[in-house]
């Protein structure tokens, strides 16, 4: 078999499967909320669409928590940090094992990312380990950036614990996890992203039950503005405008049935590889929580091997955090521990074709081409 490179398929095979087929609200479904737009001639500046989205968000929590949009996930975490006092200057402790984006939003807040390994079952920080690698820091730590791998929420209580116990910011990078999340006991931030199960197209919010946070979020991402055209603080425009959240309402309009499908599809791919206990899903993933991307673990070090067989039968896949976020030249000089969990990760883990119509057949394609990738892949 010629020597493939992981995301890319031969010319000779057409993609029979391709990674992801995002699907966001239909024109139809945003109709509505564009004539409510035409006729309160409001577009931008916390219009009453963005003020409507911001309480159906915070409806699905069930603590107190309120909402704030933002123009992506991204800056979310940029202005959290911020607005939770992180230091500029200090370390930003991250999980290695994390989209760039981590990375890019924790240096826009002025803090140097400081990349630390996983654990091995949740694919996330250990607090404990947090703990101790604030003890081996290379500097001052001043903001702690756990990461949802992949949508699957943290103990967000735990979370609590320890910024309670540090005096530290915790701000969750929760941008899969729309779904999963319940509570806001320390700031998350989600993407609505159109790569999303509840997408804007471009959009984020950050979750939180603190007032006085949310409030100086929602000025740092409004120009410095505080109630009136004073700017009180640098800041930005990060706002989410009225059209995102038309297609943000739509797709919440949706959601019930969307989830729904996403659940079925997994379970159906489950079940497609319910007899290969070398392939692990994420606990929970399909069942009490759902994400738009499926990661699967293959066994050790093999993930490279089995995407280049599953690229040789048309079935594309993709590794969605590359070799690790400690690896993107962007980062090469940002402070890291150990990081072997990361890298076994990196080469263990596999994103396979997972959308929300993703239908019966290709499910059994999927499942059909990875017990045949597992049998003859090598490396
Ligand atoms: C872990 C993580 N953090 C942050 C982001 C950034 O979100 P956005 O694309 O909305 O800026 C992403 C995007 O997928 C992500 O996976």
């Amino acid at each position: 078999m010629a020597v493939l490179k992981r995301n890319h398929i031969p010319a000779s095979e057409p993609v029979r499967v391709p990674i992801a087929r995002p699907r966001l609200p239909t024109r139809e479904m945003i109709a509505p909320y564009l004539d409510r737009i035409d006729d309160a001639r409001r577009y931008a500046n916390h219009g009453p669409l963005v003020v409507e989205l911001e309480q159906r968000l915070a409806g699905r929590l069930v603590d107190a928590a309120e909402v704030v949009t933002c123009a992506n996930g991204t800056v979310a975490i940029t202005l959290a940090l911020r607005a939770a006092g992180a230091k500029p200057g200090s370390l930003c402790l991250m999980p290695a094992w994390t989209f760039c984006a981590s990375a890019h939003a924790a240096m826009g807040a002025g803090l140097t990312p400081y990349f630390v390994d996983v654990d091995p079952e949740t694919w996330m920080l250990d607090p404990a380990a947090v703990l101790a690698a604030i003890a081996a820091a290379p500097a001052e730590v001043g903001a702690i950036l756990p990461v949802a791998a992949f949508g699957r929420t943290p103990d967000l209580a735990c979370w609590r614990d320890v910024a309670d116990g540090t005096g530290l910011p915790v701000i969750v990078d929760g941008a899969a996890a729309f779904d999963g999340l319940e509570c806001a006991p320390v700031p998350v931030t989600v993407s609505l992203h159109a790569t999303k199960t509840c997408a804007a197209g471009e959009g984020g919010y950050v979750a939180s039950s603190d007032a006085a946070f949310l409030a100086s979020l929602r000025g740092l991402a409004s120009f410095g503005f505080h109630g009136d055209r004073s700017a009180r603080t640098p800041a930005c425009n990060a706002k989410m405008s009225e059209y995102a959240a038309a297609v943000a309402l739509a797709s919440l309009d949706a959601w019930p049935a969307d989830r729904a499908r996403f659940a079925l599809t997994a379970q159906r791919l489950r079940a497609g590889l319910a007899l290969r206990p070398e392939i692990g899903f994420q606990p929970g993933w399909g069942a009490r929580w759902i994400s738009s991307a499926c990661v699967v673990q293959t066994p050790a070090w093999r993930a490279p091997g089995i995407a280049g067989a599953l690229a040789a039968l048309g079935v594309e896949t993709r590794d969605w955090w590359g070799e690790g976020c400690h690896r993107q030249p962007a980062f090469a000089d940002c402070p890291r521990a150990p990081l072997p969990v990361t890298d076994r990760l990196a080469r263990s883990t596999l994103g396979l074709p997972y959308f929300i119509d993703l239908d019966e057949a290709d499910v059994r394609r999927v499942a059909a081409a990875l017990v045949d990738a597992l049998e003859t892949a090598h490396g």
